[in-house]
């Protein structure tokens, strides 16, 4: 379990981290009044709409609706999960982090952690040195082969590990570190003594090409090795060690980061194929690290950019390894598409052969469409059985998407089964249920019940961004005030001292989240009388609406009372009725 921080501990760090400052490092903003302004670092723009709350300790693009705290800025900027974005800025504030004050385990796993990330920076650097010397040779001769020049060696940090039994071992030893800790980063191969013979440590990688697997924060995790001939296995990688989880991880990871307004990631199969597009010039690529797509991986390439494109090779095991991609981006709500590269070609050939031109010129194929060739390839449309099966197939393949999506690949379904629209709509409605249950509600999140209307909602809201600045009177309004569910909780947690980023921060949902910080920004006045009166107003249209509707639902059901009851009914309009006369006489 990932520790969490005492929140009192996180606000005194969003104090000291002071939002203006931190994003001055990536943005010039220039000061009007309480706010700053610049242009948006997370979407392309030339006009600025990014702005920058200096009392409220918050941000919000008001181009891409991007806004939260420093945290939340450091996080999106930074590419970083939350626990890292608060260790990142702690770091910079030379702030000890709270748990490391009273867990010795913790401190000895992050020293553990430094030793074993140090000594492979250190291999990383041996690997990359030897490439250039004698014994390196036979690799830097291979990456010529395959085309690379000095550049992209350098870019990707490529390397030779020396055919010696132990040259690494004993260079890294020399360096100080120990045999175990060597073997824990699966740099050495420690055989125990045994039958009288001693102990043997050579080393893991031996005259192989090396491709160090770098993190998005610059840390060495791993590496593979490829055999210079048509050896076994042509690919040698770290096993898992306590700083390397090839599940967790995607090769290039260090490059990504780096590349600003992505629009989509290519995620290809082989080290030697991200290396290759990357040096004909397409941005984003990377790749896992010789397993499928797991879902932390999916959720590490969001971060990254808004979309994933799957460039797997063309062959069968890779046109396979697709469609189990597809479901896991597709689970995790990605976007995606397929490049499906032709002749049964893998990336790194094709570009080869057909470009840069013939590689944006590939078509990007939505996940529907390849899921539909792949199911016409197992049906034999020739027969009425076989157009069946692949009618309905299809129908599974389609169910969730939108009408206007869902149109073009009817008129093909038509023409390929002969059904008619008609009885393809209903086989698709027939699959349904389950699918519309999830897709909208989760698209959607802001999406209010029926009740308060858009002009209550309004007021609501600026009553909120009133109370956010934290100048108003405690007792101004109250919980009732509020009709919008969410509001009414973001109210009670204001009034009870929460500052707003940290609300900001804790709202999980991103689209809350934007909501909340636009909210929360300061106001445009700056005199305190003003916003009270600002507030005032807010509430009095907004009780004096909901007098007005009460008085008029009661006087819509009282002819139909009688008795008792029409009398309590008339006594309650009476005295809404004065209520309603003493909030206009207020204004
Ligand atoms: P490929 O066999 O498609 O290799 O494996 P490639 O990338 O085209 O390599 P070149 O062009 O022959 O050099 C794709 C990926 O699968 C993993 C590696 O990550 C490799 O890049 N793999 C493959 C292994 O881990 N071990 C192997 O023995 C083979
Ligand atoms: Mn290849």
């Amino acid at each position: 379990m990932a520790p969490r921080f005492p929140s009192q501990w996180l606000d005194e760090l969003r104090q000291r981290a002071d939002i203006v400052q931190v994003i001055s490092g990536y943005v010039t903003l220039k000061r009007n009044g309480h706010r700053y302004w610049g242009l948006c670092p997370f979407h392309g723009e030339k006009t600025a709409s990014f702005s920058v709350d200096a009392e409220r300790q918050l941000y919000y693009c008001f181009g891409c609706k991007a806004g939260g705290s420093v945290i939340q800025f450091i996080m999106d900027i930074e590419r970083l999960d939350f626990q890292d974005a608060v260790k990142h800025l702690a770091d910079q504030l030379h702030m000890p982090l709270p748990q490391m004050e009273n867990d010795p385990d913790y401190e000895r796993r992050r020293n553990q952690r430094d030793r074993l990330l140090a000594a492979n920076r250190e291999a990383a650097q041996f690997f990359h040195s030897t490439l250039f010397t004698e014994s390196g040779q036979p690799m830097l001769d291979y990456f010529k082969r395959r085309g690379l020049t000095d550049n992209v060696i350098r870019k990707f940090g490529l390397g030779a590990s020396p055919s010696g039994w132990d040259t690494l071992t004993r260079h890294l030893q020399s360096r100080g570190y120990s045999l175990e800790e060597l073997r824990l980063c699966g740099l050495t191969v420690v055989k125990p003594a045994e039958n009288g013979k001693p102990q043997r440590a050579y080393d893991m990688f031996r005259n192989r090409a090396i491709f160090p697997i770098i993190d998005q924060y610059g840390n060495v995790l791993a590496f593979g090795g490829r055999i210079l001939g048509d050896g076994q296995p042509k690919y040698l990688n770290t096993s898992d060690t306590p700083v390397f989880n090839k599940r967790m991880g995607v090769y290039a990871a260090n490059l990504l980061r780096k590349e600003r307004h992505l629009e989509r990631v290519v995620l290809v199969e082989g080290y030697m194929d991200v290396v290759s597009l990357t040096q004909f010039g397409v941005p984003g690529v990377c790749a896992t690290l010789g397993t499928a797509l797991t879902p932390e991986q999916a959720r590490l390439l969001k971060r990254f950019a808004p979309k994933v494109y799957l460039g797997y090779d063309g062959d069968s095991a890779g046109q396979n390894a697709i469609l189990r991609g597809l479901d896991i981006l597709q689970a995790e709500d990605i976007p995606a598409r397929v490049l499906d590269f032709p002749d049964k070609l893998d990336p790194d050939e094709f570009i080869r052969r057909d470009g840069i031109e013939g590689f944006n010129n590939l078509p990007a194929i939505t996940p529907e469409t390849y899921r539909m060739r792949r199911l016409r390839e197992q049906h034999d449309l020739s027969t009425q059985e076989g157009r069946t099966e692949y009618a309905k197939a299809c129908a599974n393949v389609l169910k969730h998407l939108e009408p206007v999506e869902l149109e073009n690949h009817l008129q093909e379904l038509t023409v390929q089964t002969g059904f008619t629209r008609d009885v393809l709509l209903a086989q698709i409605g027939a699959t349904l249920p389950k699918a519309a249950a999830v897709t909208p509600a989760k698209r959607e999140p802001l999406k209010r019940s029926p009740g308060p209307s858009a002009e209550d909602v309004r007021a609501e809201e600026l009553l909120i961004s009133l109370i956010g600045t934290g100048r108003l009177p405690g007792d101004i309004a109250s919980e009732e005030d509020f009709t919008d569910p969410v509001l009414k909780t973001l109210y009670g947690d204001l009034i009870r001292g929460r500052s707003p980023a940290s609300l900001v921060e804790e709202q999980q949902d991103e689209h809350l989240r934007a909501r909340f910080s636009q909210l929360l920004m300061t106001p445009p006045s700056e005199n305190t009388d003003q916003l009270i009166r600002m507030a005032q107003d807010c509430l009095n249209s907004m009780r004096r609406r909901r007098l007005e509707e009460r008085i008029k639902t009661i006087m819509q059901s009282i002819n139909a009372l009688s008795g008792p009851d029409k009398i309590t009914a008339m006594t309650e309009v009476q005295s809404l009725t004065a209520k309603l006369s003493r909030l206009k006489s207020a204004r």
